[in-house]
C-alpha cells in the first residue's frame, strides 16, 4: 500500500552538484539554495560532502558551506563522511546527519572510494561509532542496486547484503541508489523485496538517477511496496561530465507533483520548489531537468 506521508531527500546541493564541471561554484551560490529548498518546505537537506577535494573539487567548501547556510528549525542538515577524516570536518561543521557510501558492486566501490567493499565496510564502523558517541544519525548509501557501470546487472542479494551490512553496524536509514539510473520498475521491485527481507521497509530509501528516464516509474513501483524516503534533486541537478548520458537525481519538482496527484503528504510547497530549481538554474546558466519545473517555471 502507498505510504500517507513521504520524506522527500533533497540531494541537489551534494549529489546535484558535486559534478558540475567548469570552476568550482561560489559558496554563495550553494548557501542561498539550501536556504531557498529549506524555505519550500524540505526537511531534510543533504548539504555538503567532507571527502578529499582532490576527487570531488566542487565539495571543497564544505565547511564553508555549512557554516554558511541560515539554519531552520526541524530542517536536517546532511554531510557526506566517507571517513574519519570526513567526520571529523562534518562534526565540527554541526551536521545534524552524516552519512557514509558504499556500493553493491566492488569495481565501482573501487572507483569511487579506492577500497573493496569489506573495506569500506571496516572503515564506515568507526564513523558509525563515533557518530553514535556524538549522538549524530548515519544515513548509509548503497550504490549501483540496479546496475553498474563496470560489471553490468547486479544481483539484488548482493544489495541485500551491504544494505543489511550497514544497517546492522547502526546505520538509522539505507538509500538504496539506482547510481546510472538503469532500472525498470519490475526490477526495482525485486531488489527492494531482496533488501526488505533484511531491512525494514520504513528504513529504506530510494535514490534513483533519472539516466534511462524511468525514476518516477521506479519510484511509482517501490512506492506501492510502502517506501515512503525518497532522494531527490531540484531542477533534476546532477550528472557526471564523464559518464556517458549521465543525469542527475530525480528531479524534486516532479516527484513532488507524483505524490500531490496520489494524495500522498510531504509538506512541501511546490510553487517554492519550482522558483527554487528556477533559481539555480539561472546561477549556473544550466537547462532546468524538472519537467514540472518547464511546465510551471517562469524560464
Ligand atoms: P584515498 O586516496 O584512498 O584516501 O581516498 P587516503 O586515506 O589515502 O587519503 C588520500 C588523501 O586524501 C590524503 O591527502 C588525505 O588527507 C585526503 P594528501 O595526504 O594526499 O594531501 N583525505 C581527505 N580529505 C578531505 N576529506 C576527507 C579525506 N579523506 C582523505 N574525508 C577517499 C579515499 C574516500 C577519501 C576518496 O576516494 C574520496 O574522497 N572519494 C570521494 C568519492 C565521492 O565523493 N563520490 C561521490 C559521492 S558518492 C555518490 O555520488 C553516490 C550516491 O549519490 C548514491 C548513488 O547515487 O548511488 C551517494
Ligand atoms: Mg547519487
Amino acid at each position: 500500500a502507498f505510504p500517507k506521508q513521504v520524506r522527500l531527500v533533497e540531494m541537489s546541493p551534494r549529489d546535484g552538484l558535486q559534478n558540475e564541471p567548469g570552476p568550482v561554484i561560489a559558496t554563495a551560490i550553494k548557501t542561498g539554495l539550501i536556504d531557498r529548498l529549506a524555505d519550500s518546505g524540505l526537511s531534510h537537506i543533504e548539504a555538503a560532502s567532507f571527502v578529499s577535494p582532490k576527487w570531488v573539487p566542487q565539495m571543497g567548501d564544505a565547511a564553508e558551506v555549512m557554516a554558511g547556510i541560515t539554519r531552520k528549525a526541524g530542517v536536517r542538515y546532511s554531510a557526506l563522511t566517507p571517513n574519519l577524516k570526513g567526520f571529523e570536518g562534518a562534526l565540527a561543521a554541526k551536521a545534524d546527519e552524516v552519512a557514509v557510501f558504499g556500493a553493491a558492486s566492488e569495481s565501482f566501490t573501487k572507483k569511487n572510494i579506492n577500497c573493496t567493499i569489506a573495506e569500506s565496510l571496516e572503515r564506515f564502523a568507526p564513523v558509525v561509532e563515533e557518530a553514535r558517541k556524538h549522538g549524530i544519525p548515519v544515513r548509509g548509501y548503497v550504490s549501483t542496486v540496479m546496475g553498474c557501470p563496470y560489471e553490468g546487472d547486479i544481483a539484488p542479494e548482493q544489495v541485500a547484503t551491504v544494505a543489511k551490512a550497514l544497517y546492522d553496524m547502526g546505520c538509522h536509514e539505507i538509500s538504496l541508489g539506482d547510481t546510472i539510473g538503469v532500472g525498470t520498475p519490475i526490477k526495482a521491485k525485486r531488489m527492494l523485496e531482496a533488501v526488505a527481507a533484511h531491512v525494514p521497509m520504513d528504513k529504506l530509501a530510494a535514490h534513483f538517477h533519472d539516466t534511462y528516464g524511468q525514476a518516477l516509474a521506479n519510484l511509482y513501483a517501490v512506492l506501492e511496496e510502502g517506501v515512503s524516503v525518497i532522494d531527490a534533486s531540484v531542477a533534476g541537478l546532477g550528472g557526471c561530465p564523464y559518464a556517458k548520458g549521465a543525469s542527475g537525481n530525480v528531479a524534486t519538482e516532479d516527484v513532488l507533483y507524483l505524490l500531490n496527484g496520489l494524495g500522498i503528504k510531504t509538506g512541501v510547497d511546490l510553487e517554492k520548489l519550482v522558483a527554487t530549481g528556477d533559481w539555480i538554474c539561472s546561477q549556473l546558466n544550466r537547462h532546468n531537468g524538472s519537467k514540472v519545473g518547464q511546465a510551471m517555471g517562469g524560464n
